[in-house]
């Protein structure tokens, strides 16, 4: 072998292509008007028309990615971050400084504050509040009674979140406060961020105001919470006593604001995501009771018929790809975004500086290109000699790379324990009236589940 021979190759220029603009579009409002009447069937239909396409928003070019390779691509490179106008009215209601919405420097610092409370050896400590929260949830059902799935799917992921990483005897009762809150803000929040009519939303309208004082209250909650704990004078280990003693980049206290914003940037997308899942497994369970009875024999044969513990959760493999499936089919996180940040490319083709992208779990993960009978529940396509088949990508519903949802574990924990505790005290089935098509908002969600308790 030369020297020579070792050299590193300088890289044939590549010619990069301009993506072909998505058909479908109107005059004046481009694609705007599919995206906004039918947003999941628009975006599942695009990657017919190529792996990155071009839309037009009315007057703005966006492009959305289509293969879950360059999807990958597109969350682990360093040309894209999070930005967007999407993003900047998130940041007017929520706050500028949390990890949500942080870029560079000050969001790995944030992360490096935050990730240790998620990490996989963490989990175990909140093992006892997921078990208590599990169980709390049947026990309040009275069987035969009509179930709010909205509300009670809300309802746990608050206070799992809350008691688990806002520690505190106060928490009982604020828990409580901060769903009604939580909940009243992801219903307006969504159409403040895609039809920004500024203004107007001021008007003293019944629903104005109900956002308004429903915001103010999470504010305001999140401020008493941080008080009370300073006043306290303890320190336990979890997630706030982090924030409150984490340093900024000079080794100096990071200010109030920030320790506000992170409190809410972590429990709204915590609650709001985890409510959504729950409410589509509650549906699961309702559908498809032959799934439920296997649950139900898998968890008897693990815990040999005590109560579900925290525990047990390692063993429930089939529990978990039931969790898996029904997240793969009824995502939560439904569409993506990032901007270029420099002149770069993706799968060959160009991409402008300043450009913003999109891209649809909701899409990538029914692809038949990717999934063989795409649209069944089948949780038996995670078993490890079918899961190979899958291509790297198509389910990655916690994102990959440095905006990776820290908090894989802890979510995948509470919903396999909560599927569990479920299915083995109760069958489902959905009462007149429930309304169980997605509803689309800042997650999915059905519109307004109702399912009857039936006690096995
Ligand atoms: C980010 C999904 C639960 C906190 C993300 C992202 C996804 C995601 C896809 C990345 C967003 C992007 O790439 O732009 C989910 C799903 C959940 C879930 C599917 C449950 C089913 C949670 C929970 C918490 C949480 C329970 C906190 C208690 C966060 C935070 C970020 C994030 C703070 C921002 C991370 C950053 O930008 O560095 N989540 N999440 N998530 N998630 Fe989750």
């Amino acid at each position: 072998m030369t020297v020579e021979s070792v050299q590193p190759e300088t890289p044939p220029a590549v010619e990069l292509r301009e993506p072909p603009r998505a058909g479908g579009g109107v005059p004046v409002l481009g694609h705007g008007w599919k995206l906004a009447c039918d947003p999941l069937a628009f975006m599942s239909r695009l990657r017919d028309h190529g792996d990155v396409v071009r839309l037009k928003l009315g007057p703005k070019t966006v492009y959305a990615v289509t293969t879950p390779a360059l999807t990958g691509a597109l969350a682990l490179s360093n040309d894209f971050i999070i930005a967007g106008p999407l993003w900047e009215s998130l940041e007017g209601l929520l706050g500028k400084q949390g990890v949500a919405t942080a870029n560079g420097p000050v969001h790995r610092r944030q992360r490096r504050t935050i990730q240790p409370a998620f990490r996989l050896d963490a989990i175990p400590a909140y093992g006892p509040i997921m078990e208590e929260e599990a169980h709390a949830l049947t026990e309040r059902w009275k069987p035969g009674e009509t179930i709010d799935c909205t509300s009670e799917s809300f309802r746990v992921a608050v206070r799992i979140a809350a008691r688990c990483l806002l520690r505190g005897d106060y928490m009982d009762e604020r828990a409580e406060r901060l769903c009604v809150a939580l909940a009243t803000v992801f219903r307006g929040m969504y159409r403040r961020m895609v039809v920004p009519l500024g203004p107007l939303y001021n008007l003293p309208l019944p629903a104005n105001r109900e956002f308004n004082r429903a915001l103010a209250d999470l504010h305001l909650l999140v401020d008493e919470i941080v008080a009370e704990r300073r006043a306290s004078g303890q320190k336990p280990d979890d997630l706030l006593t982090a924030l409150l003693e984490a340093t900024d980049e000079n080794g100096d206290p990071i200010g109030e604001q920030e320790i506000h914003d992170q409190v809410v940037a972590i429990l709204t997308p915590g609650s709001e995501t985890i409510a959504s899942t729950i409410m589509w497994l509650l549906h699961m369970l309702a559908e498809h009771p032959e799934h439920a009875d296997r649950v139900r024999d898998e968890v008897q044969a693990v815990t040999g018929g005590r109560p579900v513990a925290f525990a047990d959760v390692r063993g429930l493999t089939h529990t978990n790809n039931v969790v898996v499936e029904s997240m793969r089919l009824s995502p939560a996180v439904w569409i993506l975004t990032r901007r270029a940040v420099r002149d770069t490319e993706l799968g060959g083709y160009r991409i402008p500086s300043g450009a913003d992208i999109i891209y649809s779990p909701y899409a990538i993960q029914r692809d038949p290109k990717s999934y063989e009978r795409n649209l069944e529940f089948d949780p038996d396509r995670w078993l490890p000699d079918r899961v190979k088949d899958i291509p790297k990508h198509a389910m990655s519903p916690f994102s990959v790379g440095n905006r990776k949802c820290p908090s894989d574990h802890f979510s995948m924990a509470q919903l396999t324990l909560v599927t569990a505790a479920l299915a083995t005290r109760y069958r489902f089935e959905q009462v007149p009236g429930s309304k169980d098509a997605t509803r689309v908002g800042i997650t999915l969600r059905p519109h307004d589940l109702r399912v009857r308790p039936v006690p096995r």
